[in-house]
């Protein structure tokens, strides 16, 4: 359960006006934010549930949503243009590593471009959705999957060793509107700097101190085949850089296995 004042309480944010939708239960955060979008709102909604009954990953796979995770969606406006929506996700992405140290002491890296991982082992994902309002603005809906305390027998069996939660990891279990307040500030601390800057490079830099990927040998999954190197930078526009014998390859999407 989420206490929305409780929530509301704890926000502190000077760009995004939260306007918060919870649920026990809900099809998917993100489709539900979408439709949100589509009946006229904008900027600032966000939409918390319990469990999902449809839970979407990335590359349309499913994401198991089982009481005992945080299951939230939030709908933001590209901060310098549309071509700065990509960072939303690097935004979010760099929001939920400050609101896990914060709120549970936990270390966890980034596995590009948006897996939250603790020990190689994955404990939230985020599935950014890009949607034009009413008005014609391009806006993104951000969805992030954090697995706070469920069981393992709560996750099909495939998932259970490569899959940990915040029980696991650390003494602290954060309630929901503790984890779900600090993300949200934390991505508006993030806005509110990019506002003042004009800048977007500080958001990468933090996002490549923390990440994982970089520097290992990686196999990335393309639509067209499979690509193997040593994964050596992130550039400016949050893209993969891998290098093997045949040069340098940058990669916008893909999955990422880390070899070793
Ligand atoms: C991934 O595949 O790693 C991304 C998972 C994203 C899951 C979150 S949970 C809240 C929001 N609603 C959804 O249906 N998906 C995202």
């Amino acid at each position: 359960m989420v206490d929305s004042e409780a929530l509301l309480s704890a926000l502190n944010t000077h760009i995004i006006s939260p306007r918060i939708t919870y649920l026990e239960e809900v099809h998917s955060t993100n489709l539900m934010a979408k439709d949100m979008v589509r009946d006229g709102g904008g900027e600032g909604i966000v939409v918390i549930a319990d469990r999902q009954v449809g839970g979407r990953g990335r590359h349309g796979r499913r994401w198991y949503s089982p009481s005992g995770g945080l299951y939230l969606s939030i709908v933001l406006k590209p901060p310098l243009g549309d071509s700065s929506s990509p960072f939303l996700g690097i935004m979010l992405a760099n929001a939920a590593l400050r609101a896990l140290e914060e709120s549970s002491m936990i270390k966890a890296h980034l596995k590009w471009p948006n897996d939250l991982l603790v020990n190689e082992r994955k404990i939230g994902g985020i599935l950014g959705e890009l949607v034009v309002s009413e008005g014609g603005d391009a806006l993104a809906i951000l969805g992030i999957g954090i697995n706070t305390s469920f069981n393992d027998s709560d996750l099909p069996e495939a998932l259970r060793i490569s899959a940990t939660t915040i029980a696991k990891e650390s003494k602290i279990v954060p309630t929901q509107e503790d984890l779900a307040s600090q993300i949200i500030n934390n991505i508006d601390q993030q806005l509110r700097e990019v506002r003042e800057r004009q800048a977007l490079d500080f958001i990468l830099k933090e996002y490549r101190k923390n990440c994982t990927t970089l520097g290992r040998a990686v196999l990335v999954e393309l639509p067209a085949g499979t690509l193997n190197g040593i994964a050596v930078d992130i550039d400016n526009n949050g893209m993969l850089v891998v290098e093997n014998g045949d040069g340098q390859h940058l990669v916008s999407a893909g999955d990422v296995i880390h070899l070793r």
